[in-house]
């Protein structure tokens, strides 16, 4: 296994309120102490060319502090976990079930079940084995056949027999598994009686190698002379993180596997686990799971109430090595004290974090070190736990995402893009570009999150003359898209300044709402696909995937939506509004070419490109005030916009289709929308020291807004 970093944190809260306190967790292997010192973040971006990194003073609200190093440690793999011991004297006979459907042989052992002493273990080969205390053992000789549902029976008697079967439920009469009358020669019968008192694990061993098991698992249940002891139904609390026992102690879940999943009842007949949990009775388990680093806390931070809403950095240091842990302080409930609002999308970030790209080059290390940009790249800390758009070990894909760990992505320098001849950053860093440009504009701003969005609903961003979002809010609680549509609605300003945004649907975990659900249902543009029959999301039984194909496409809350991706590179807007009552965006801007630069892709519209669709709008008067068309043909459109190699949805022409459009329209009750419809437009504000037409024409928009 790759090292840990040598020095690396995470706080229990990406933002907070005054008055609530932030916790920091680190690891550091230094022998000395490490330092904690807070800046507030103004540019996260690296580039010698651009701004560079920008951070203020920070310790009027957080005193510069030592603590003492220590090494934490943290173990992949999920797994469920009796709350309590189980205990049994077996006197006669031990009867071990379940049902198990291996994605994977690996290099190690997998262990499907352990308890105690006894362990059931799937081996490289593919063998089932059964031991036992005294070194009994029993093993198939027939492999068993991934992506297939067995049945597993083990049986040791007191009268010497032990027997493991295995069945494959796809070729039903060909048993593969073995039965040996072990009698005396194998000493079974010695075994009796066997006491047993030890908490029993599914999917993962004791010890320091759990060696956890890549595959589904279900209706697990031990029987003691006859009487069940422990048992479990996989398809009752779907949405939890713990299973109640029909009998035995009840199960824990750690590091949180996938539920909602497939059984071995699913026949295709129903879709959605809610209505016949039965055919969902299993858990899908992965040896690289991991959502909680569950550190011991080191230090933590009450937040000031005369703290300004702003973004900030917790710097730890120690020998010459740092983590920087951004965290974004919001003003408390209900006293604004800006009137512009950013909405940071820490869900996206979440849901990002620690995306190990496929394309990561160990020649980007060279441009990291001479911008001196942050040194570690999820690529080489797999271990750390990847992001949802990377894939397990048993390449499924990774459908949960927390910030409850080391996120290497989340960190002001951080190059998503270390080959790029721009900046090549994407969300907090690329938003900074925006944070950067408020602040060289002299604009004041609240910050609220995602997560304020989504606890508090509109009562979060009510009252502010206009709300503004970053490159890439693409991420979207039913709570957060409600919450935006009510303050659009009752009179507020959405100045949309991303690509792809408002597109897939996520859900919180109720039990911890640090752990996030995505599914990648039947569409989109996706990193993997979601199986058949596994669309609707565990966390509250909603159908998962794009906010379009829930009915809610994008278009309806800021007049465009997501219609071509290409590489990341930008190319300019054309004016194509000269409307005397428009004419307030282009004031001052004598071009018609807007932003054909820029700090992200080299142009203002690039990346991810938004257009108009008026069959998917509310209907608005939608002025479309520039454009940009995919003239070079370096874009694809979208897959939920396409029907065959020569038609797609709109019945255009594909290169009318693929276009950023920049559009703004008036809603009931006064409400505004100004939207960009692309990831790059940001990168475009800080160029030139700020003096582009790109800047120019935000500050116009901020100004109508803001009404100053
Ligand atoms: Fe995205």
């Amino acid at each position: 296994m790759t090292q840990d970093v040598f020095i690396a944190g995470y706080s229990d809260k990406l933002s907070a309120r005054p008055g609530e306190t932030v916790r920091f967790f680190v690891s550091s292997r230094a022998s000395t102490d490490f330092t904690a010192t807070l800046y507030r973040s103004i540019s996260a971006d690296p580039n010698p060319e651009g701004a560079g990194i920008i951070e203020e003073d920070a310790s009027l609200y957080f005193n510069s502090s030592s603590f003492t190093s220590r090494y934490q440690g943290f173990t992949p793999g999920s797994f469920a976990q009796s709350t309590a011991d189980l205990q049994a004297d077996i006197n006669n006979d031990l009867v071990i079930k379940l049902w198990f459907m291996p994605k994977i042989l690996s290099a190690a052992d997998q262990t499907l079940l352990a308890w105690g002493d006894i362990l059931i273990i799937l081996d490289p080969q593919g063998m089932i084995s059964a031991k036992l205390p005294g070194g009994v053992s029993i093993s198939t000789v027939v492999a068993v056949k991934c992506n297939q549902w067995h049945s597993l029976d083990l049986k040791v008697l007191a009268s010497g027999v032990m027997a493991l079967n295995i069945q494959s439920m796809t070729t039903e009469k060909a048993d593969i598994g073995t039965a040996r009358d072990g009698g005396s020669d194998f000493g079974v019968a010695q075994m009796f009686p066997l006491s047993v008192t030890s908490p029993v694990r599914i999917a993962a061993g004791f010890g320091n190698a759990p060696n956890c098991f890549n595959g589904k698992i279900e209706a697990p249940e031990i029987l003691v002379d006859g009487i069940s002891v422990a048992e479990w139904d996989f398809s009752q609390s779907i949405s939890s993180l713990s299973v109640k026992a029909i009998t035995g102690p009840d199960l824990l879940l750690k590091n949180a596997p996938t539920r909602g999943v497939t059984g071995r009842k699913w026949d295709a007949t129903e879709f959605c686990w809610r209505h016949k949990p039965e055919h969902y009775a299993a858990i899908s388990f992965h040896d690289d799971d991991i959502y909680d680093f569950e550190w011991d806390s080191d230090f933590e931070l009450v937040i000031p109430d005369d703290m300004p809403s702003g973004i900030y950095v917790m710097r730890i240091e120690a020998e010459g090595q740092y983590d920087a842990m951004p965290f974004f302080v919001c003003p408390p409930l209900g006293t604004r004290r800006a009137d512009l609002c950013v909405l940071v999308s820490t869900f996206t970030y979440t849901i990002y974090g620690n995306h190990a790209r496929p394309d990561f080059e160990s020649s980007w290390l060279k441009k990291i070190s001479a911008w001196n940009a942050y040194p570690h790249n999820p690529t080489q800390y797999r271990h750390y736990g990847l992001s949802t758009y990377n894939n397990h070990t048993d390449g499924s894909g990774i459908c949960h995402a927390s910030h409850k760990r080391v996120l290497f992505n989340l960190r002001p320098g951080y190059l998503t893009f270390g080959g790029a001849t721009c900046s090549g950053l994407r969300h907090f860093q690329a938003d900074s570009h925006l944070i950067a440009w408020l602040h060289n504009q002299g604009i004041d701003y609240d910050i609220i999150t995602d997560d304020e969005l989504d606890r508090d609903g509109v009562a979060a961003i009510s009252g502010y003359k206009a709300l503004v979002t970053g490159s890439h809010p693409e991420y979207h609680t039913k709570q957060t898209l409600d919450a935006l549509t009510d303050y659009r609605d009752n009179g507020g300003g959405l100045i949309y300044l991303g690509g792809n945004g408002f597109y897939w649907r996520i859900v919180r975990h109720s039990e911890d709402p640090a752990l996030l659900e995505i599914r990648r249902s039947e569409d989109g543009l996706r990193a993997w696909a979601s199986e058949p029959g596994e669309y609707y999301n565990a966390f509250d039984g909603s159908y998962g995937g794009l906010w379009r194909r829930n009915g809610r496409p994008p278009q309806k809350l800021v007049g465009i939506g997501f219609t071509a991706q290409g590489n990341f590179v930008g190319m300019p807007y054309k004016r194509v509004c000269y409307d005397k009552n428009m004419a307030w965006v282009f004031d001052g801007i004598n071009d018609d070419l807007l932003g054909d630069f820029g700090f992200s892709g080299h142009g203002a519209a690039g990346f991810e490109l938004d257009r108009r669709d008026e069959k998917l709008d509310e209907g608005e008067d939608i002025t479309i005030l520039a454009q940009s068309f995919d003239e070079d043909n370096r874009f694809i459109l979208v897959p939920e916009e396409m029907l065959t190699h020569l038609t797609n949805l709109s019945g255009d022409p594909e290169a009318d289709v693929k276009r950023a459009d920049m559009v703004y329209f008036k809603t009931a009750k006064g409400g505004q929308v100004f939207a960009t419809g692309s990831i790059t437009f940001c990168g475009s504000l800080p160029w030139n020291n700020y003096d582009n037409n790109i800047s120019t024409l935000l500050k116009n928009v901020m100004r109508k807004f803001l009404g100053s």
